[in-house]
């Protein structure tokens, strides 16, 4: 029985005796995940970050989850690049090989999320965006509904 991502996705590639998958979904934003991208480097998996900006709007937001929007220290960065807050937290994933898919119907939002090729955070600013990761806390889709599937990932590191 797989408890965990890593075990999960290993068992997946088994029984379907195929050495790698197109499309691989977790349900969790937010938190970096940082082994699990190195695990997927490996792999060769790219991994997605969906609500890449926090989900701001996600109707099960309590008052008291981080908002990335209104953390001083992003807009300190946005302020540094002369970028907004969304382009500075895209401009970090897919700097880290992350690839992100923000979502927006707001015409200008959309125009703004492609404009993060222009620029390149520094070490310093990545380094600083990194420790905005709250692990486990900073997910946002907890999946309460399916915790007793045999399956559910969430018990372990990745
Ligand atoms: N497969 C899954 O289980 C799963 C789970 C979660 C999310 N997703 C998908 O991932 C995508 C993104 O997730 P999400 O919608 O939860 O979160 P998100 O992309 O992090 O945040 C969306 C929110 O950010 C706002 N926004 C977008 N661009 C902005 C900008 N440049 N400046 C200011 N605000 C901006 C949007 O506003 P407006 O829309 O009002 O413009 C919306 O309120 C969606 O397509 C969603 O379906 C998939």
């Amino acid at each position: 029985m797989c408890t965990s991502v890593k075990p999960a996705l290993e068992m997946s590639l088994k029984l379907l005796a195929l050495d790698y998958v197109n499309l691989y979904l977790m349900h969790w934003p937010m938190a970096y995940e940082q082994k699990l991208l190195e695990f997927c480097e490996k792999k060769g998996i790219v991994l997605t970050a969906y609500s890449p900006l926090g989900s701001p709007d996600r109707p099960w937001a309590k008052p008291d989850d981080p908002s990335l929007f209104e953390d001083p220290k992003i807009q300190a960065i946005a302020k540094k690049y002369g970028k907004s807050k969304a382009q500075i937290l895209l401009c970090f994933q897919v700097q880290r090989m992350v690839a992100v898919i923000p979502k927006s119907i707001t015409k200008s939002c959309i125009e703004e999320n492609f404009r993060i090729f222009d620029f390149e955070l520094d070490p310093v600013d990545m380094k600083e965006l990194e420790s905005f990761n709250l692990e486990a806390r900073g997910r946002l889709c907890h999946q309460q509904w399916d915790k007793s599937h045999k399956y559910y990932p969430f018990n372990i590191e990745f």
